[in-house]
């Protein structure tokens, strides 16, 4: 697919890789719309994406409710007259132990409330707004091939190889790993593609608020010995909407860490 005027929607749009995508997108040529809870942080891509060339638009979406996906998929459409693309880029992470044990006592270290928070918005949203834009692409006939109606990117991550202090965020990311392949199965008939890209350890806010200790560990074991830049990730992505024939895989982009 060509970028050139394609109308992508990023979710996690306010910040972190997803500006870094939103940025690069606008470059392309493409006309981003921002999905995001963090209205400051979605006029703040906003100007970027116009300083990159592209006119972008904002739409204020909590992902993990299934009436406000509706309805912003339902918006954006109407106001931007189609929808060629998405990346499921929003996550978070609450990390934490399993379990801890210390002189005989064991304490439960990773709370229900942590697991069920990590699955609503890293997995949860993914599947919304993946079937949301799956059904919209079919639904509107532009009278292309259908090759050509629709690719969803979807953002999992190197973590999902059983991280120390993930549960919830591993699992999460094999989910989207995972709903990546069944999706690239069922949707290539409608003339759907769909990718996902695992970035590593990159420069972004998720990645400084670990503990000092944790991250100088990590970064000595990646083989450049050094963080992604978010827009090395975006980039990755910019391949997945371009590469006809890139579908169903996951492409790791982590600087060799997994190797
Ligand atoms: N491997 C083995 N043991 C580990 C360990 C590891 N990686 N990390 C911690 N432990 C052990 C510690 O050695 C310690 O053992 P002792 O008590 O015997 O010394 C024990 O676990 C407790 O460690 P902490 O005191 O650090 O425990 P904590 O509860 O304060 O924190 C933690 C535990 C939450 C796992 C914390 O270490 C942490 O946040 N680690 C980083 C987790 C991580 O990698 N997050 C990635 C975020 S970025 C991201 O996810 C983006 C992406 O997509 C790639």
């Amino acid at each position: 697919m060509q970028l050139k005027d394609k109308i992508i929607a990023i979710t996690g749009a306010a910040g972190g890789l997803g500006r870094a995508m939103a940025v690069r997108l606008s470059r392309c040529g493409a006309m981003p719309v921002l999905l995001d809870m963090n209205e400051d942080g979605l006029e703040q891509v906003r100007q970027e994406c116009e300083q990159a060339g592209a006119k972008a638009r904002t739409y204020i979406v909590d992902i993990t409710q299934e009436d406000q996906v509706v309805k912003t998929f339902k918006q954006l459409i109407e106001d931007c007259g189609g929808l060629h693309g998405v990346v499921n880029n929003a996550g978070v992470t609450a990390d934490g132990l399993l379990v801890k044990a210390k002189d005989g006592q064991v304490e439960k270290t990773l709370s229900l409330e942590d697991w069920d928070k990590v699955s609503q918005i890293d997995m949860r949203g993914v599947f919304l707004c993946a079937r949301e834009a799956a059904a919209r692409m079919i639904e509107q006939d532009e009278g292309e091939a259908p090759q050509m109606r629709g690719v969803i990117v979807n953002i999992s991550s190197i973590s999902r190889a059983g991280n120390v202090g993930q549960t919830n965020y591993s699992a999460a990311k094999s989910g989207v790993a995972a709903m990546t392949v069944t999706w690239a199965n069922e949707l290539a008939r409608h003339g759907i593609r769909v990718a996902a890209i695992a970035p590593g350890f990159c420069q972004t806010a998720m990645v400084e608020k670990m503990p000092d200790k944790a991250r100088e560990k990590l970064e000595a074991s990646i083989p450049l010995k050094r963080l992604g830049e978010p827009d090395e990730i975006a980039h990755a992505v910019q391949f997945a909407f371009e590469n006809d024939y890139f579908n169903g895989r996951v492409l790791e982009v982590d600087g060799g860490l997994r190797l």
